[in-house]
């Protein structure tokens, strides 16, 4: 147990560590809305709502993130659209009453397989530069291989100590081998053949090449992208961030288009 006194020395320490940069290791501040899909998914705190975990926009009513969010139903959560700062009364923002949850029924939570779930907005959003659905790989496509670059964002932990941004992160990373993340170093038979595992980059400039760490707590949700299509969630099956041999681990997005399809009526019966 560390006493308070550590714990103050050791924030003091991450501010000045992390207050030049540009925030988590790897990542840095998104241009304000380049990424218009970003969802919020907040959940009421006190007077307000917090952020707890992203999602993405994939059609007008329809917003995808990871089961572990809300695993146990929405919760009187809402969605916010059109989000970079999370504090500011952005005239961009959009936000809604969850009419559906759709968790998908094979979620494993021992191991966060099928991590993967569909939100009904109350209503439509208003499509705007700040507020647009993204594309996602469906069955059949590629998704990136072993050392692939891909991108991730979200308003998740900067550090283990759960400091929050305020305003939308980003970061590129890389995919892990499956060979790799299955070993039992790294997170063994709990990584199934629905996941991708990816570890982040040292941004430019950058001093510590084999530093890289993964997506921390509150990224959940949110999107892993490649060539600008969604081919994962981030998962990360409730793993802490930062550990050099735990990647960040993502959903799978291409395995589940029939299920996708399904929930959202677009079905081969719809
Ligand atoms: C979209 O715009 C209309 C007209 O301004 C407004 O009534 C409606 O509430 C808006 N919808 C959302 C999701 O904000």
């Amino acid at each position: 147990m560390l006493g308070d006194k550590t714990l103050a020395a050791t924030g003091i320490f991450l501010v000045g560590l992390f207050s030049f940069g540009e925030g988590i290791i790897g990542g840095r501040e998104a241009a304000a809305h380049s990424r218009p899909y970003m969802a919020s998914i907040q959940v009421a705190e006190g007077d307000g709502m917090k952020h707890e975990c992203g999602g993405f926009a994939v059609a007008d009513q329809w917003v995808m993130t990871a089961v572990h969010c809300l695993p146990t139903g929405a919760n009187g959560r809402k969605v916010v659209l059109g989000v970079h700062s999370l504090s500011q009364a952005e005239d961009t923002k959009q936000t809604f009453e969850i009419l559906e949850l759709h968790n998908h029924p094979q979620y494993n939570p021992d191991n966060y397989d099928n991590d993967i779930a569909l939100i009904k907005l109350d209503r439509p959003f208003n499509a705007s530069e700040s507020v647009k659905s993204v594309g996602f790989l469906r069955a059949g496509g590629i998704d990136p291989g072993t050392d692939a670059e891909v991108e991730t964002a979200g308003w998740g932990s900067l550090d283990n100590l759960g400091s929050r941004p305020d305003m939308l992160q980003e970061a590129l990373i890389r995919v892990v081998s499956s060979t790799r993340c299955r070993r039992s170093d790294y997170f063994g038979r709990k990584f199934t053949a629905n996941m991708i595992c990816a570890h982040k980059l040292c941004p430019e400039p950058c001093n510590q090449p084999h530093k890289m760490e993964d997506s921390c707590d509150g990224d959940s949700g949110g999107p892993l992208l490649y060539n600008g299509v969604v081919v994962g969630i981030t998962s990360n099956g409730g793993k802490k961030c930062g550990q050099i041999k735990k990647p960040g681990i993502y959903t799978i997005v291409s395995h589940y288009s029939e299920w996708v399809d399904g929930v959202m009526g677009l079905g081969p019966d719809a």
